[in-house]
């Protein structure tokens, strides 16, 4: 068995008398695309930097890729974009690519540094100096940074807070081709509808601790049916049993989703108009409020 792509047991930090991060432990599987989530100031920030290496942890332990956190050998291979970072602005993005595959050891050939500017939407500013960048082309680079040296895991915090809604559009399909290459990705974005559209598995962070983690299947729960519907008569309400009525529509749970085509059916010779049959489920946005508001922990 190939060992995880993140290995993070018990990690804490304190900053004087704040504990930012309280005992976090959790895992990113090879090829896996993790979310970290939370409010501000929950530690997700902190516990990426000590898994990096660059704050150090007052307990706890990191393995990035089989080897120690600390081992040189595996943080060549691991792709990070800070959440907050200035590139020399005399340098141009071409340039600053160039730098990050020497100083990763990695030798890329210039096309495919040229293709990977090209991934995040720069492919015509290579040659500009990156002082003149805006903020969302900074990102931009930033990202191209983190992914320039093929690596194998890769630790992005909050990739898409500047960009505009085709560049968070592109991360996606970009998170999802390195999902495809089975490169891991653990990603911390407030962007909760991108997260639940990429993502396979979540850990939220509260007040320093997980506060739960799972795949969105079991923290979103699984899916309920709702019938929207019209001429219930009384008949029909009996047949509807014990469901419960939410406005105008029935929500079926998932316990019962076998019965719907013969209750469609029935609903449907006793007179009732069907108007709907949806999916119905929480978003991950709402499922996160509810954690965070009623500080659950587990
Ligand atoms: N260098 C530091 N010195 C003192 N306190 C710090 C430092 N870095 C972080 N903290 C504190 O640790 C806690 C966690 O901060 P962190 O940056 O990890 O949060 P975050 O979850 O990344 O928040 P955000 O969503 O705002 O980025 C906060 O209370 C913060 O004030
Ligand atoms: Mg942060």
């Amino acid at each position: 068995m190939t060992s995880p792509a993140v290995w993070a047991s018990g990690l804490r930090k304190r900053y004087g008398k704040r504990q930012a991060v309280d005992g976090v432990t959790f895992e990113v599987g090879r090829g896996e695309v993790v979310a970290l989530l939370g409010p501000n100031g929950a530690g997700k920030t902190t516990v990426i930097k000590m898994l990096l290496g660059l704050v150090r942890p007052d307990a706890g332990e990191v393995m990035l890729l089989g080897r120690p956190g600390t081992d040189p050998q595996s943080r060549a291979r691991v792709g990070y974009l800070p959440e907050l970072f200035r590139y020399q602005p005399w340098l141009t993005a071409a340039e600053v690519l160039r730098l990050h595959t020497r100083l990763a050891s990695v030798t890329v050939p210039a096309a495919e540094q040229q293709d990977c500017l090209g991934l995040v939407g720069l492919a015509d500013r290579a040659g500009d100096r990156v002082g003149g960048f805006s903020k969302g082309m900074q990102q931009r680079l930033g990202l191209a940074v983190a992914l320039v040296a093929r690596p194998e895991l890769v630790v992005l915090d909050e990739p898409t807070s500047a960009l505009d809604p085709i560049g968070r559009a592109d991360v996606r399909d970009l998170l999802l081709s390195l999902r495809e290459r089975e490169v891991a990705v653990l990603l911390n974005s407030h962007l909760i509808g991108e997260v639940e559209r990429v993502c396979d598995r979540v850990v939220i962070l509260d007040h320093g601790r997980v506060a739960t983690s799972g795949t969105l299947a079991e923290l979103l729960g699984q899916r309920e049916l709702r019938l929207r519907l019209e001429g219930v008569t009384a008949e029909a309400e009996s047949c509807l049993g014990s469901y419960k009525k939410e406005g105008d529509q029935y929500v079926v749970p998932i316990i019962d989703l076998e019965t719907v085509p013969d209750l469609v059916a029935a609903l449907v010779k006793l007179g009732v108009r069907v108007h709907a049959v949806e999916p119905g489920r929480i978003t991950l946005e709402e499922r996160l409020l509810d954690i965070i508001r009623s500080g659950e922990t587990s």
